[in-house]
């Protein structure tokens, strides 16, 4: 396309027409258009032609084309007389931002001369995108900022022109941002970018953006910039905590450092808006020591002495803080548990530490209080008591125990117990605690004295000085003190018609008996007689004991001859008739000894004869036999001394004399007694005095008996009324003849010989005389019945004048 323009007035291409056409010489001017970026060679316009001018014209006139800074961008194709693209044409470098853009030049031909003017206008063409200044762009934006707020301005260019110039910008994404376009006061776009919603960095940290720069070309091109934002951090969170409230449970008594609770709290700003601390904020003063935070971690420990009978739970505020000044509370409870730390207590309420042995079961002796500071279980308690011992407790109200008697006590065998209480908790394990008590046992009298044995027996010897001690006695009382102190009492009883008392007493405080007078064997031989022991207790007590006294026997009498009967001066004597054979018993020595036992044991012995070989005494009989043959020759009298000796120690001994007349008639002896004629006569009177005082003793004798049977008789009636009254019936019996049965009873033996008497003493045999004989039942004094025999014989008394009568020739 072309346009000729040879006037101001006229279009550019009717101009051209004209100027070539009507105005030969005259520099004419043409115009071109051709568009930017054509290859080298692309056909521009056919001068020659629009030129009115033949090519070979201008092939001869040497046609070429002058510009002012001899560029080459159009070339002239002389042999077609066209216009081509001679190198590539940038409008945007060859006009900027000018417009129109158009290339000048000449076409000048000689021979003739001729001289055009060519224009050839350069067409914009869209080869240009817009183009931002960098690729990338970094901006911060505080999370906090408000939307509105404007971020940044950024711009494009596109050099293209015209239409093909920049258009627009668009944003992607615009969720909290997004743009305005704007233009510059000469027109050029650009955009401002600004804040649409809300941050918030704590859930997009980082926006990427893209702007694009888009032209009006067709095609249309575009630039992209990528914006990155990233949101910076304000402290707009608080910490949170990880539960609402904190609980935790720890055991009381746990050590130091041991961990009750972990406390955590987030917060969701970064940095030192981030960072958490934790502080107690609110707590009691006394809780503060207990317990250590640490300020980092959340950590809470244990830090003191926790008991939980003094707190069982705390609260404890806690608080949380960032850095950047914001903080949030918390409450925190710590239950403490129980653990069985307590041992129970036991207190004696009440208590008397002594009591009567006396005292009935169920007497309450204490009063004990028991306590336990753990709770549940752990300070349920048990208590009991220990042992096997007459006590029982008993719980009364709560945690009140009383202690009482189950039985009966004696202070003898248990004088004090040691009561031990026993408290056990139910925990596991258990604890507890043990009391003890010492409780004493009063003395009650409740016991009586004992002698040590039921029964003494002693022994004293006869003859014994008055006031000996003789034995002692010794009852024990177990009760103590004053209950414990024995007296000792002789309990009265008569022997022998005397009241006891005057044979013996005892000490009453030493139990030491005593003889009061001095004891004969021969007439007692036992004394038995109780005594009582009695304690010092209100009523007293008292025992007795029965002590049997033996008295012994001593060798204090002689033997005593009974037969022959030694008279002052008549001659008692035997005959012995010469006929008599070897071994004729002539007589026999009858001796009693009121000893007993060895004492009493008699021997005969010849100590003095006429003639020696002619008699022989039996050592134990004391019987008077012939050892030879009687010969005329031997002397009519004959003389015997016969010695009597007991077995005593020292011994004692009679002596008697036996007169033995050797004759075979009485005359015979008479004659020899001749010489004693005078003797005879004297004998005579003294027989008839004697026979006479006998006489008169005898009616005395009988008066004397009748009177005392009379008045025995009458005693006996008495007694039996007294009888009745248990008043013990002690007949008169002579002491001598008063024998036990249980005594040593040799007296049996004395009294053979005493009631042995010879009817006729040439020969040997012995009656025992038992007619006048008498049994008699008696009580003596020890209670038991005896039985003896009472001998109305002459050896009642051997001296008296009965006796003479029955044993004198
Ligand atoms: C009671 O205890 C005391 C002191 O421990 C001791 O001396 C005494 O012998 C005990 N008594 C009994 C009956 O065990
Ligand atoms: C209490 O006494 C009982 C029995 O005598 C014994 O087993 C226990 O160990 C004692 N307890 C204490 C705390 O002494
Ligand atoms: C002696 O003791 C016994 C038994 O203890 C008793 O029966 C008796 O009456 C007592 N005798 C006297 C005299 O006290």
């Amino acid at each position: 396309m072309y346009f000729i323009s040879c006037g101001p007035t006229i279009t550019r291409q009717v101009r051209a027409f004209v100027l070539v056409f009507l105005i030969e010489a005259v520099a004419c001017q043409i115009r071109y258009s051709v568009p930017e970026e054509m290859r080298k060679g692309s056909f521009v316009g056919n001068v020659a032609e629009d030129l009115g001018i033949d090519a070979k014209r201008l092939k001869s006139g040497g046609a070429r084309i002058v510009s002012d800074d001899s560029s080459e961008y159009i070339r002239l194709d002389g042999d077609k007389g066209f216009l081509v693209v001679g190198e590539r044409i940038d409008r945007e470098q060859l006009c900027g931002q000018t417009s129109p853009c158009s290339l000048n030049f000449e076409l000048i031909m000689t021979n003739p001369m001729q001289l055009h003017s060519v224009v050839v206008e350069v067409l914009d063409v869209n080869d240009n995108a817009p183009v931002f200044h960098e690729k990338e762009m970094h901006v911060e934006v505080v999370e906090s900022a408000l939307p509105g707020t404007e971020i940044l301005q950024v711009s494009a260019t596109d050099t293209d022109d015209d239409i093909n110039a920049l258009h627009g910008y668009t944003l992607h994404p615009t969720t909290h941002f997004n743009i305005k376009v704007l233009s510059s006061p000469n027109g050029h776009k650009y955009a401002q970018l600004y804040l649409s919603g809300a941050l918030d960095r704590e859930k997009e940290e980082r926006l990427l953006l893209t702007l694009t720069a888009v032209d009006g070309g067709e095609p249309q091109r575009s630039g992209r910039l990528k914006i990155t934002v990233n949101v910076r951090d304000t402290n707009d969170n608080a910490p949170v905590f990880a539960q609402s409230i904190f609980k935790a449970s720890v055991k009381e008594n746990v050590p130091k450092g041991t961990l009750v609770a972990r406390i955590s709290a987030t917060d969701a700003d970064e940095g030192m808006n981030g960072r958490v601390t934790y502080h107690f904020n609110r707590m009691p003063s006394n809780v503060a020591e207990l317990f250590l935070l640490d300020e980092n971690s959340g950590d809470l420990t244990v830090n003191g002495v926790i008991d939980y009978e003094e707190h069982k739970v705390y609260e404890i505020g806690v608080q949380a803080k960032d850095q950047g000044g914001q903080s949030t509370s918390t409450n925190v409870i710590i239950e403490v548990t129980d653990v069985n730390d307590n041992v129970p207590i036991i207190t004696l309420t009440s208590f008397s530490n002594v009591i009567a042995e006396d005292s009935p079961s169920e007497t309450t002796v204490a009063i004990i209080n028991v306590k336990d500071l753990d709770s549940g279980k752990y300070g349920k308690v048990d208590c009991r008591v220990n042992g096997n011992i007459p006590f029982t407790i008993h719980s009364s109200l709560k945690n009140y125990y009383t202690l009482v008697t189950t039985g009966s006590l004696d202070r003898e065998s248990n004088p004090e117990y040691n009561i031990t209480f026993t408290a056990v908790d139910e925990g596991s394990p258990a604890l507890s605690t043990n009391k003890t008590i010492t409780l004493r046992i009063s003395d009650v009298n409740d016991n009586a004295p004992v002698f040590e044995k039921s029964y003494y027996e002693a022994n004293v010897m006869e003859n014994n000085s008055p006031g000996l001690s003789v034995f002692s006695v010794k009852a024990h009382d177990s009760d103590s003190g004053q209950n414990a102190r024995v007296s000792y009492l002789l309990i009265d009883a008569q022997l022998n018609g005397n009241a006891i008392s005057t044979y013996i007493s005892v000490n009453a405080e030493s139990g030491i008996i005593h003889a009061i007078r001095s004891f004969d064997f021969e007439q007692i031989k036992t004394i038995i007689f109780l005594i009582k022991g009695q304690d010092g207790g209100s009523p007293s007590l008292s025992s007795n004991t029965t002590v049997k006294l033996n008295i012994q026997d001593q060798n204090d009498n002689p033997p005593q001859v009974l037969y022959p009967v030694q008279t002052g001066g008549s001659v008692v004597g035997e005959m012995v008739p010469r006929s008599a054979d070897v071994g004729y018993l002539v007589s026999k020595v009858v001796a009693v000894d009121v000893d007993s036992g060895q004492n009493a044991w008699l021997s005969y012995k010849l100590q003095k004869a006429t003639d020696r070989a002619l008699f022989e005494v039996g050592l134990q009989n004391g019987e008077i036999r012939t050892i030879r043959q009687v010969t005329d020759k031997d002397p009519v009298n004959q003389k015997l001394t016969v010695i009597v000796e007991d077995n005593g120690q020292p011994s004692r001994s009679a002596t008697v004399i036996v007169n033995v007349a050797v004759a075979d008639s009485f005359s015979e002896v008479l004659s020899e007694f001749t010489d004693f004629k005078q003797d005879k006569e004297y004998n005579d009177n003294l027989t008839f005095y004697l026979v006479l005082a006998l006489a008169v003793v005898s009616f005395l004798f009988i008066t004397c008996l009748v009177v005392i049977i009379s008045v025995k008789i009458y005693r006996w009636r008495q007694s039996r009324v007294l009888y009745h009254s248990n008043l013990p019936v002690i007949p008169y019996y002579p002491p001598r003849y008063s024998d036990t049965l249980g005594g040593t009873g040799t007296l049996q033996h004395v009294y053979n010989y005493e009631v042995c008497r010879t009817t006729d003493s040439r020969k040997s045999d012995c009656k025992f005389g038992r007619a006048g004989s008498q049994n008699v039942l008696i009580m003596d004094p020890t209670g038991t019945m005896q039985k003896i025999h009472r001998e109305n014989s002459i050896l009642d008394e051997p001296d008296s004048p009965l006796e003479v009568r029955h044993l004198m020739y």
